[in-house]
């Protein structure tokens, strides 16, 4: 029999810390009423004062390997989506690796992909299983509230911390990825993004004076528009390869960036919203853990019974964007 290529664990993690919108006018000028009804988001989730990133994935990942029944000494590789990494280097894998017990297989970052990049890693792991085998870890994690502006109303209320993982393997018994699709526009790479502390403009006195050194650069309006757009087009290119149309679809779980974009999104797919999972509201833009904690949470909440047919699509900073398909 063929075997199949997918993940046999799925886990995440949210810190314990809730920072309301309420809590936000403390630091900026703002109020529930504009947040609710710009983004959605009522509340998130922020990392306890000693809590980082690898104690979020570590969190997500216990959970992800317990479930697929590998041990550490198994793994084949590890792959940490982050933008919001342990340190500035080496990458979170590594200190992942160590943490998790994992032996001295390739563990490494993809970095700088914004919100597509736990999706970009899915499809990463899916062509490495196939090539040398699994199981390989994949994590999306994200600390973004120990490296953002507290200052900028534009984009800190936006964001929220957590974390997923999943145990990508092939075998039988398994939730099969049916298709994927990812893609990048590098002209659009100015548009979002946090280009402070890089080579174009480093790390200086001048920038910590200014207080800009954490600024997160977003033009708001035209991330929103390619948001849906590339979101959208993504899910048709693997609705396509599998010769599918959105009414096959049981549950779709987009990038939870915001409600219009998931009602955009959903709208120009065709989905009436009770098959769009939502849960931006609680934890806002997770960043590359928003996919994988979003499919968790439905899958415990038992909306994707075996036999389900479920779409993920995400777009981030880059401008990247993925979408994978898959049959649980
Ligand atoms: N509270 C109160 N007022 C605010 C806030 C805030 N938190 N933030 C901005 N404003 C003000 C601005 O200063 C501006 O005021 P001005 O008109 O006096 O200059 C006004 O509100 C901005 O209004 P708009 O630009 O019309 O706001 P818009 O309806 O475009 O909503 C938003 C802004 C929510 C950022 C929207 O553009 C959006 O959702 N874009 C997508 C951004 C996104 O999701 N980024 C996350 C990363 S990428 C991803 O995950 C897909």
């Amino acid at each position: 029999m063929q075997q199949k290529i997918g993940f046999r664990g799925l886990g995440a993690y949210v810190p314990e810390r809730v920072m309301t919108n309420e809590d936000w006018t403390r630091y900026v000028d703002t109020s529930d009423e504009w947040i609710v009804e710009r983004t959605g988001i009522h509340q998130r989730r922020f990392a306890g004062e000693k809590e980082t990133t690898v104690d979020l994935g570590m969190a997500a990942a216990r959970l992800a390997m317990e479930e697929a029944a590998v041990q550490p000494g198994e793994l084949r590789e590890i792959i940490v989506a982050t933008d919001t990494p342990e340190v500035y280097n080496p990458d979170t894998a590594a200190y992942i690796q160590h943490q998790i017990g994992a032996g001295e297989v390739p563990a490494y970052d993809l970095a700088g992909s914004g919100c597509a990049g736990f999706l970009q890693a899915v499809d990463l792991a899916c062509s490495r299983v196939a090539v040398r085998g699994g199981p390989i870890l994949v994590l999306g994690v994200e600390a973004i509230s120990k490296i953002m502006s507290w200052q900028d109303r534009n984009t800190c209320v936006l964001f929220g911390d957590g974390a997923g993982a999943m145990v990508i393997d092939q075998g039988q018994d398994l939730v099969e990825v049916l298709a994927v699709t990812t893609g990048t526009d590098g002209s659009k790479a100015d548009i979002l993004g946090k280009e402070i502390g890089g080579t174009r403009v480093p790390f200086s006195k001048e920038v910590a004076e200014d207080n800009v050194h954490n600024r997160v650069v977003m033009n708001g309006r035209e991330v929103f528009k390619e948001a849906v757009s590339r979101m959208s087009a993504a899910a048709h290119e693997v609705l396509n390869q599998v010769g599918w149309s959105t009414d096959d679809i049981d549950l779709f779980v987009p990038h939870q960036a915001n409600i219009r974009i998931l009602h955009s999104v959903a709208k120009s797919l065709g989905f009436p919203l009770e098959k769009v999972y939502i849960n931006v509201q609680d934890y806002g833009n997770t960043g590359s853990a928003s996919v994988p904690l979003a499919l968790w949470e439905a899958r415990n909440k038992g909306m994707v019974p075996a036999g389900s047919k479920v779409l993920l699509t995400a777009f981030g900073a880059g401008f990247h964007w993925a979408a994978v398909l898959l049959q649980f």
